[in-house]
């Protein structure tokens, strides 16, 4: 069985022992799977070159894992339960035996369409059941898949599918989200004609009565296709290091890369941290509400629960529809014991009153996990008294698309829980903070910079056809170390706080946002000279997104221009990047050798003007009264 911690003791020992003798300690977690052929060595790896094998010369397959070997004690047991954005519909349910029986119709409809093993499958999909259907299929073939949120424009999915050469788009004909239909299907025609050559299929489910446009010859229905195929398929045999998916996220500089993970050392990573964040028991109902467009719903909806047998939920709506106590119900109705979602649903739902929490019971919650930002005191404390009631414990949980699975946080019952800290690393990872020549920084109260010292399974292994890109990025800024691009807090009693991004990466409701990527798109305006993107405090979103813009001067409708802004944006990346303000400006502050001075921006952009300090050594320092003179724009 998988290692789970109950104790401070068996915390330390743990700890200890993943320090002192990390191949055994992996080596114990990886025995509990089922495995094709056994690896002959634990680890060998070079973080200068980016270089980690786990599990070397292991064969297996994930999805015999998360399914198959659970049939003997558990195919009855529910394994996915999803809510419908209605909630007027029934839930679904299916047990481990009908999945496992509907991952391989899908995985043979995928074979009929010629996919086949290290083939890239793309994922434009609602939260519907059949997308963790298909991303499991593709694992059970070998195929690659590579999710991409369906809040993303056509530009921005054409650029992930022309990056990862994809053979094949798995989409909906519609999504709906609250009171809006999405056209989904639309957005993916316009994605391939933007040049999407690789793409030879397109598999679609109908998620509506509504017509749809359909290219024959491309264009495939699901239910044509895979209702029709055997529920059986033998489990592709892969090596330990295959790559299991591509996941697209945004860096500091350029358009997202693609952060591969591999098979093995994801498998143990997910199963373990799920088991020891959550405290899975077999009974429990586990939710997180996590979109599997991100790493936190491929981890801890798809694989960390399916891994450990538990059931896990997905639901296909937004916190507020039909009303702000949709989430509330649900934990409700269906008795959830672990509840996994972000600070920036947290404060909107705290936005709302109480009324919407304080009427629902929840007395099955045990845990409240909270990821992707830093969740402020005030929210953490909403969480803990509203909606926890005091009862269950708040674990908040820093962890990255690059680790694959959590890395530091609270484990409920064994280490407490402090506000705004997600605490200790959990056995197997060494964090260390650093100063920014690399020095590493001792002792208790400090901040730093947030590196780890030494490989995790689930490390990511490359980006996705640039592997000088990966090396550039996370192990060549301080050699010998993976660094994470953010910034953290020590306590005296070594609890760790994540305070943000240090690098050009905004956390928009938990999104990361590339400022560069922004620029870009509002760069194409014709009359845009240059535009300059900085993060700022914002109440529910933890940031936003302020965008100062140089026009040509030729603009005859301000409010005009700001709509084209925002509509450019929009169609380069999708709505989730749009500035929420825009300040039109007649210059950007520029130190002597011509950089935009971002931290001026920032403080400006925050309202703290009297912080600002000496900016007499900037090439323009008269340009910094007018930017705080001109009017925002919202
Ligand atoms: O800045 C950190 C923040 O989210 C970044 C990772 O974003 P992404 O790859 O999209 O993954 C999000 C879900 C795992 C980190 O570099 N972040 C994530 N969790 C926390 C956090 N910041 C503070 N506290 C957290 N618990």
């Amino acid at each position: 069985m998988t290692l789970q911690i109950k104790s401070l003791d068996e915390y330390k020992q743990a700890y200890k022992k993943s320090i002192e003798d990390p191949e055994t300690f992996w080596a114990d977690q990886a025995k509990t799977f089922e495995w094709f052929e056994p690896w002959s060595s634990v680890l060998n790896f070079k973080m200068e070159n980016s270089s980690f094998k786990w599990f070397e010369g292991g064969k297996l397959n994930i999805t015999v894992n998360c399914l198959d070997r659970h049939l003997s004690t558990r195919g009855d047991k529910t394994a996915l339960i999803w809510e419908a954005n209605d909630e007027s519909r029934e839930s679904v349910k299916l047990t481990y035996k009908e999945l496992l029986a509907k991952v391989c119709q899908c995985s043979n409809a995928l074979k009929e369409l010629g996919i086949k093993k290290g083939d890239r499958v793309v994922f434009y999909m609602p939260m519907v059941v059949e997308l963790a259907i298909g991303v499991l299929a593709c694992a059970r073939i070998g195929a690659i898949h590579s999710v991409v949120f369906a809040g993303f424009s056509a530009n921005a999915l054409a650029d992930r599918v022309k990056d990862a050469g994809a053979e094949l788009i798995i989409c909906s004909d519609f999504n709906f989200r609250g009171n809006k239909c999405i056209e989904v299907k639309s957005v993916v025609d316009q994605a391939i004609s933007q040049g999407c050559d690789s793409v030879r299929n397109v598999l679609m489910y109908k998620n509506s009565n509504k017509d749809v446009d359909f290219e024959n010859g491309r264009d495939v229905w699901w239910h044509d296709i895979v209702d029709k195929q055997l529920p059986s398929c033998d489990p592709e045999i892969m090596d330990a290091e295959d790559p299991l998916f591509i996941l697209y996220t945004s860096g500091s500089t350029g358009k997202p890369k693609g952060v591969v993970h591999s098979c093995a050392g994801y498998m143990v990573y997910t199963c373990y941290s799920f088991k020891n964040v959550f405290q899975y028991k077999e009974n429990d109902i586990y939710w997180c509400t996590a979109d599997i467009g991100w790493i936190t719903g491929h981890s801890y909806i798809i694989y960390g629960p399916l891994l450990a047998g538990a059931t896990t939920m997905m639901f296909e709506g937004v916190p507020t529809y039909p009303e702000p106590d949709r989430f509330w119900k649900i934990c409700k109705k269906h008795s959830v014991t672990q509840f996994y979602t972000a600070p920036t649903a947290i404060r909107a739902l705290m936005a709302q009153g109480d009324k919407w929490v304080d009427s629902i019971d929840m007395p099955s919650l045990q845990v409240l996990g909270s990821v992707g930002e830093p969740i402020n005191e005030e929210a953490w404390h909403w969480y803990n008294d509203k909606v926890g009631k005091k009862r269950a414990q708040v674990v908040d949980t820093w962890w990255q698309t690059e680790t694959g699975g959590i890395m530091i946080t609270s484990i409920p019952g064994v280490t407490d829980s402090k506000p705004t800290y997600a605490s200790y690393p959990l056995p197997g990872v060494q964090p260390v903070l650093v100063d920014p020549k690399g020095n590493t920084i001792e002792g208790n109260n400090v901040e730093g910079l947030l590196c780890i010292e030494y490989p995790w399974p689930s490390i990511l292994r490359t980006t996705y056809g640039d592997h000088d890109r990966c090396i550039k990025t996370y192990f060549s800024p301080f050699p010998g170390k993976y660094f994470t691009g953010d910034g953290a807090r020590r306590d005296e009693d070594g609890r760790i706080r994540v305070i943000g991004r240090v690098d050009d990466v905004i956390n928009v409701s938990g999104h990361r946002i590339g400022t560069a990527e922004v620029e870009n798109a509002i760069d194409e305006h014709e009359n845009v000279v240059e535009s300059a993107v900085v993060g700022f405090p914002h109440e529910i979103k933890g940031q936003g997104i302020y965008a100062f813009v140089i026009s040509d001067g030729n603009i005859a409708d301000k409010n005009q221009f700001i709509a084209e802004i925002n509509g450019i944006v929009k169609e380069k990346i999708g709505a989730i990047a749009r500035p929420d303000k825009i300040k039109l400006v007649e210059g950007l502050p520029k130190t002597r050798s011509g950089k935009i001075m971002r931290r001026i921006l920032r403080l400006i952009a925050a309202d703290r003007i009297s912080d600002l300090g000496d900016t007499s050594t900037l090439l323009n320092p008269e340009v910094v009264e007018k930017i705080i003179s001109e009017k925002t724009e919202v």
